[in-house]
């Protein structure tokens, strides 16, 4: 008896872990996410950059998890619309989760830019 439920409450467990894995596979990575944006976003948007034009530092802190969603959801109207074509599906669901999962007013906001 004791055995047997044992197994159940082993069997439970592996139940909610492949759960939390599945939900985690259904995001991007926000590691992966932060090195992107570095490397396809920041030319642009920090200041002072080359050929700088924004002339505003862009980070996670600067919009609510809200507001990331609206530019993700809408980024065909922004004027850089054709640095983010180049960029592939998976790639954008990464660098959106990470400025997304350290916005502004996110549980985790990022600590630097
Ligand atoms: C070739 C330069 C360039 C690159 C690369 C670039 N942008 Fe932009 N981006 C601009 C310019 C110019 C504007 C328009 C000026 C503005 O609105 O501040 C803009 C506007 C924006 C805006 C709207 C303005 C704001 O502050 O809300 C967002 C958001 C944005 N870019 C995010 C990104 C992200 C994310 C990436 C990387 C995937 C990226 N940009 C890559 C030049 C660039």
């Amino acid at each position: 008896m004791k055995q047997r439920i044992g197994s159940i409450v082993l069997a439970i467990i592996f139940l909610i872990c492949s759960i939390g894995l599945v939900l985690a596979e259904s995001k991007g990575n926000a590691r992966k996410g932060k090195y992107l944006f570095r490397k396809h976003c920041r030319a642009c948007h920090s200041e002072g950059a080359a050929g700088d034009r924004v002339g505003k530092p862009l980070s996670p802190l600067t919009k609510t998890q809200a507001d990331w969603k609206k530019v993700f959801d809408g980024y065909k109207d922004l004027e850089c619309k054709d640095a983010w074509e180049k960029l592939s599906e998976k790639d954008l669901l990464d660098i959106f989760t990470y400025l997304h999962d350290h916005a502004y007013d996110s549980p985790s906001p990022a600590k630097c830019s």
